[in-house]
C-alpha cells in the first residue's frame, strides 16, 4: 500500500532524526501496537533499540512464548524477557477491587521495567505503541467533568519517573492502520490480525480475586472459544472476543453427579476503534458448540453465558 509505504519511510526518517545516536528502550506487551512500534524503530536505528517484555503471567494461552520467538528468532531484535508471574500473582492475592487491581499491575509493571532499564545501562528514550484512541481516551471528554472510567496502564507515569523522552511513532494511527503498517513491515498475519489485549491482561477478565488456578482455567476456556471462532472463519469479522471467569459458582449436573463450579462469560464485539462497540450476533448453534466444549473440557466451569451488552453502556472489558 502506497500510503503505508510512505508513512513507514517518513517515520523512519523522523525516528532517526529524533533519536540521533541515543539509546531507546521499548516495552513489549504482547500486543500488536508495541510490536509494530518496536519493529519500526528497529528498522530505523537497529541495535540502539532494546526491547523489554515484562511477562506478568496474565497472558493468553502460549502468548508469551510467541512474543519471545517472534522477536528473538524471527527479527533478531535484542529482547529482555522478565518472568514476573509470581510477583504479579503475589500482589494480586486478596485483591478484588478493579481499580486497585489495575493500579497494582500498572505500578509493578513500571517498577520492573525501570529495574530492567537500569540493568542494561539506562536509555535516553522510551518507545511506546500509543495509538490515537489512547491519546483521546486519556484526556477528559469535552465539557463534562474529568471522570476516570478505567486506569489504563500503558500511557503516562513511566516517562516522567524515568526522565526519558518519548518515541511514539504510532500516535496518529488507528488500529486498522497499525495493522496495515505491521503487514508492510512483514509481521506475520497471525500476529498482525490478533485481537487487542489489555495491558492488565487476564486479571481484568477475572472479576474478584485473581489466582494462578483461575488464570489457568480461564486460559483453557478462552483458547477453546477462540479456536471455534477461527474454525468458523469469524475471527477477522470480530474486533475482540474473549472469555471471562466469574466469581460465582452455580449448581449443575454432569452424568449422574452434582457439580458446583464457576460460571464462564463469553464476550465478542465489533468496533472500529474500541471506543464504541456492538455485540457480535453469533448464531445459537455456534454458541451451543462453544458452551458444550468448555463445560466438557475445562474443569472448574459448569455454566457458560453470553454477554449481550454494547458499549456504551457497557465497556468492552468487564473491569
Ligand atoms: P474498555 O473495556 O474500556 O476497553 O471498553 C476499550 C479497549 O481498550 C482495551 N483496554 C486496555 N488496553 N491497557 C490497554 O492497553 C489497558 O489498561 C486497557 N484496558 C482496556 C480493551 O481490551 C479494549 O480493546
Amino acid at each position: 500500500d502506497w500510503t503505508m509505504a510512505e508513512f513507514r519511510k517518513t517515520k523512519i526518517a523522523e525516528i532517526r532524526e529524533q533519536v540521533g545516536d541515543g539509546k531507546v528502550i521499548c516495552g513489549l506487551s504482547g500486543g500488536v501496537d508495541s510490536a509494530v512500534a518496536a519493529v519500526l524503530i528497529h528498522e530505523a536505528i537497529g541495535d540502539q533499540l532494546t526491547c523489554v517484555f515484562v511477562d506478568h503471567g496474565l497472558m493468553r494461552m502460549n502468548e508469551a512464548e510467541q512474543v519471545v520467538t517472534l522477536f528473538r528468532d524471527h527479527y533478531n531484535i535484542p529482547l529482555v524477557h522478565v518472568n514476573a508471574e509470581e510477583r504479579f500473582l503475589g500482589g494480586l492475592a486478596g485483591q478484588t477491587d478493579p481499580e486497585k487491581k489495575r493500579k497494582f499491575i500498572g505500578g509493578a509493571f513500571i517498577d520492573l521495567f525501570e529495574a530492567e532499564a537500569k540493568k542494561i545501562g539506562g536509555a535516553d528514550f522510551l518507545a511506546q505503541g500509543t495509538l490515537y484512541p489512547d491519546v483521546i481516551e486519556s484526556v477528559s471528554f469535552t465539557g463534562g467533568p474529568s471522570v476516570t472510567i478505567k486506569s489504563h496502564h500503558n500511557v503516562g507515569g513511566l516517562p516522567e519517573r524515568m526522565n526519558m523522552k518519548l518515541v511514539e511513532p504510532l500516535r496518529e494511527l488507528f488500529k486498522d492502520e497499525v495493522r496495515e503498517l505491521g503487514r508492510e513491515l512483514g509481521l506475520p498475519e497471525i500476529f498482525v490480525g490478533r485481537h487487542p489485549f489489555p495491558g492488565p491482561g487476564l486479571a481484568i477478565r477475572i472479576p474478584g480475586e485473581v489466582t494462578k488456578e483461575r488464570c489457568d482455567i480461564l486460559r483453557k476456556a478462552d483458547a477453546i472459544y477462540l479456536e471455534e471462532i477461527r474454525n468458523a472463519g469469524l475471527y477477522d469479522a470480530i474486533w475482540q472476543a474473549f472469555a471471562v471467569l466469574l466469581p460465582v459458582k452455580t449448581v449443575g449436573v454432569m452424568g449422574d453427579s452434582r457439580t458446583y463450579d464457576s460460571v464462564c462469560g463469553l464476550r465478542a464485539v465489533t468496533s472500529t476503534d474500541g471506543m464504541t462497540a456492538d455485540v457480535y450476533p453469533f448464531d445459537s448453534a455456534f454458541l451451543s458448540r462453544v458452551a458444550t466444549r468448555i463445560i466438557n473440557e475445562v474443569q472448574g466451569i459448569n455454566r457458560v453465558v453470553y454477554d449481550y451488552t454494547s458499549k456504551p453502556p457497557g465497556t468492552i472489558e468487564w473491569e
